[in-house]
């Protein structure tokens, strides 16, 4: 078994000391967090004998967590899923995992930790039964103590998995144990689960004050007597501040202990300097240390404003922000930390400041990552309370779950410095009836209990004050609100002195790589609008940004309108990638979404550069379509620019004049008669160049291209290469159309994990060595195998087109 340093040294609320289960230490150790995912067994349907001892599990497949069994399924329009949720199998499952632990935990305290089950998920130990918990995307944890083994003596633990009942979701969700799991071992007096709260009720450059609560659980039967030492540590591993107290605590109860610390000249947090801090609290028994516990700190301060919208460590701030799914593409619902990094360094570099976890609790690797790499996060945990949005979503559990859930979902994340707002739902059925009211108060209620340093929120659609009962309850701090963005200029006037953000915007479809001409109305889909989009034969949207669902309107006038009004605190665009399910507007074989900035694979369509251009200190000139056309073709030419006064155009040499936005515009567009060759942009400011950006026409097709996007990896089994493929001709240029058989060989220390190409209608699999390109490119992901070799892989076509190889580094 190895240790995921990568997963678990991020998770802020341990720290990963060695390694204990099947492979004794008889040191003495204080907290030891053990990677629980290898070598677990799984099986499709139900197996309610496999909670047995004796139970023959032979037949069953090795797999190693976290994992989702939807993704190797094969599309077909006739599974329960439908298109909805990604036209992917789901159904029942069951994991079981045999192991053994040293005499020396005997008289410990063992707790099992799921990061996400999707969904129903039910767990055994040794026989017993722990519980149940409904809702796929909750953390929790189960004590193991009274029912282990020690020794020789094997465990056997048992999850059933029932994601049978359908539709369960809006999207897709996945199947499975689908992010990690951790077997963690602590003395019996410890820190308890989630045990810590930290806040900073007083942050300036010169002085922070820290509220730190912990919550110290003996589970001995005696009473003990003991110290703790709470140390702040900065980003160095330097002592910033440091309290000591001798305790005491009653046999098998929990200590509350509150401490306040002071810290001189904090480095704060922000997007683009995410400083971090963190709180260890130490508990010694005389001089021996039984427990060490890391709690997230990061020291900011924000508000939101009526009048003037969002300001963090005072300065003013829009929120550039996207909403995003928890699916990785083609990984499915599988929760990684590389492939998590993957999309928000993508993110980032758009210039994306604000991440909205539509519509669930998220992963603790997404938080981490957040506090991490600088984003704003709104912390989102239901989309739908009591009222059905399909009829087995999380409505059927409401009654029995919803306090426990929200109440694990609060503490679980509420010492994230990225975290600024929770939002209680997406729009909730009940924001329409009187039913609103009572639910937003109990919800609001519940989060103020565990945190009130941050506004509650909720994602709302109706924006007739009187007929919103979310609204009417009067206890939201902040109100999101979805679309209408025609709207937004009337808002002060109904919503007086109320706080607002545009929790969601646009719902604005496009497909990689696809160019529809001419470009100059908008159209809505669906067809009942007064500009109907008809929709292509092979389910494809072009790329300019000129189609939008009814609701919502193109990324270009959302970003106006946003853009315009202080008040509006800042946009959470729908949505920073394509996504599994909700192909809209089109039916199976489409089967994932036309949404993203990015598409499904990770590859970003054109109006991503729209965004860099507004929302990044980044130099952009971008030009679309390609530059494979008939002769004589009337194309329409898009620069997005910023930082220049002008662009001016040439095609093979010859100028076609130069342009400047103007007014409110977001980008230049010219006319112009196709002739192959090279057409060129160059964007000036005072006279001088600031950027150049040239496309050419592509001849024959001659060799593959491959990029990958580290040049070495961990031999740790998680870590992840994205490789994209291209297909060219001699000289470099990308053959925009190509939809050439790609075949994959990997050697060395990966395997491959996912193929894609980004194409909604695509019904290839996602787990499989080939792959066709779509619009010219396709991607492969590796994934470390733990083998320390290094990676060679190689991509072969057929036809006179040369194959390529990459080759990675195992470190
Ligand atoms: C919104 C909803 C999202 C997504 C989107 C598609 O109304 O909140 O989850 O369905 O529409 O346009």
């Amino acid at each position: 078994m190895n240790l995921h340093k990568s997963v678990f040294k991020k998770t802020g609320t341990a720290i990963v000391l060695s390694l204990l289960v099947a492979c004794a230490t008889t040191k003495k150790e204080s907290r030891i967090v053990a990677d629980f995912n290898p070598d677990w067994s799984f099986k499709l349907g139900d197996h309610p004998n496999a909670i047995q001892a004796n139970f023959n599990a032979n037949d069953w497949r090795t797999l190693d967590l976290p994992h989702d069994w939807s993704i190797e399924g094969t599309f077909s329009k006739e599974h329960s899923t439908t298109a909805r949720q990604g036209a992917l199998p789901a159904g029942k499952g069951w994991y079981r995992k045999t192991f053994t632990l040293p005499e020396s935990a005997k008289n410990k305290s063992i707790a099992i930790e799921f990061d996400g089950v999707f969904c129903n998920s039910e767990v055994w130990i040794n026989g017993h039964y722990l519980g149940k918990r409904p809702f796929g995307y909750i953390s929790f944890s189960y004590d193991l103590t009274k029912y282990l083994n020690f020794g020789n003596q094997k465990n056997d633990i048992a999850v059933k998995v029932d994601n049978d009942a359908q539709p369960s979701s809006r999207w897709y969700t996945g199947s499975g144990i689908y992010r990690n799991v951790r077997l963690v071992t602590t003395d019996k007096l410890h820190v308890a689960h989630w045990g810590t709260y930290v806040t900073t009720p007083e942050v300036s450059k010169e002085k922070a004050t820290v509220d730190f609560n912990v919550s110290i659980q003996n589970d001995a039967d005696l009473p003990k007597e003991f110290k703790v030492v709470t140390t702040i540590l900065d980003a160095k591993n330097s002592s910033v501040a440091r309290l000591e107290s001798a305790e005491k605590i009653a046999a098998n109860a929990i200590l509350e202990k509150g401490q306040k610390l002071e810290v001189k000249n904090p480095k704060l947090w922000d997007t683009k300097n995410p400083n971090l801090y963190k709180v260890v609290t130490k508990i010694y028994d005389k001089n021996t240390l039984i427990d060490e516990y890391e709690t997230p700190l990061g020291f900011r301060y924000f508000a939101f404003d009526a009048e003037k919208g969002f300001s963090l460590n005072g300065v003013p701030t829009k929120l550039y922000g996207v909403c995003l799914h928890h699916d990785n593409g083609a990984l499915g619902a599988v929760a990684n930390f590389h492939a998590i990094k993957r999309k928000l360094t993508l993110m980032k570099e758009m210039g994306v400041n604000a991440i909205r976890t539509a519509h669930n609790p998220p992963s603790v690797e997404l938080l981490q990552l957040c506090d991490e790499m600088g984003f704003i996060v709104q912390d989102e945990v239901f989309d739908v309370w009591k009222k059905k949005k399909v009829s087995n979503d999380y409505n059927k559990y409401w009654d029995e779950w919803h306090k426990q859930d929200l109440i694990d979902f609060i503490k679980r994340d509420r010492n994230h410095p990225s975290v600024m707002m929770w939002s209680i739902g997406n729009e909730i059925r009940e924001q329409f009836d009187s039913t609103g009211v009572a639910i937003t108060k109990e919800l609001t209620q519940i989060v103020k209990s565990l945190d009130k340093t941050r506004p509650v929120t909720s994602a709302l659609t109706e924006n007739v004050p009187e007929k919103n009962f979310i609204y009417q309850s009067g206890v939201l701090d902040l109100l999101g609100f979805n679309y209408k963005h025609e709207d937004y200029g009337t808002f002060p006037e109904r919503f007086k002195g109320q706080k607002i953000v545009a929790s969601e915007s646009v719902s604005a479809q496009q497909t990689r790589g696809r160019y529809d001409m001419p470009t100059d109305s908008i159209r809505f889909w669906p067809k009942k609008h007064a500009e109907p989009f008809d929709g292509n034969a092979d389910w494809t949207v072009t790329a300019y940004d000129n189609i939008a669902s009814y609701w919502g309107t193109t990324h270009e006038e959302n970003w106006k309108a946003a853009k315009k009004y202080d008040f509006i605190a800042g946009t959470f665009v729908w949505t920073g990638f394509d996504y599994l399910g909700e192909p809209d507007p089109y039916p199976y074989p489409a089967r994932s979404s036309y949404f993203g900035i990015v598409d499904l694979a990770g590859l970003p369509k054109d109006v991503y550069y729209m965004y860099q251009s507004e929302w990044s200190d980044k130099n952009v000139l971008h030009l679309l379509p390609h530059w494979n056309w008939k002769q004589g073709q009337m194309i329409d030419v898009w620069a997005y620019y910023n930082n220049a006064d002008a662009v001016e155009l040439f095609l093979n040499g010859k100028s076609l004049g130069s342009k400047a936005k103007k007014g409110d515009e977001l980008h230049i567009a010219w006319k112009v008669p196709f002739e192959a060759g090279t057409l060129k942009a160059v964007s000036r400011k005072d006279g001088k160049i600031v950027k150049e950006t040239e496309i050419r026409t592509a001849g024959e097709a001659a060799k593959i291209n491959l990029q990958a996007d580290k040049t070495s990896i961990k031999n740790d089994s998680y870590d992840l290469v994205y490789v994209t493929v291209s297909l060219q001709d001699k000289d470099g240029n990308l053959l925009p159309k190509a939809d050439n058989l790609i075949n994959f060989k990997v050697s060395g220390g990966a395997k491959i994990v996912g193929v894609d190409n980004g194409y909604q209608a695509s019904l290839e699999p996602f787990k499989a060595d080939y792959r066709k390109l779509y619009n010219g490119k396709c991607i492969v992901i590796l994934q470390s195998n733990k083998k320390a070799e290094d990676i060679t892989l190689e991509a072969t076509t057929v036809g006179n087109i040369n194959a390529a190889t990459v080759s990675i580094k195992v470190e």
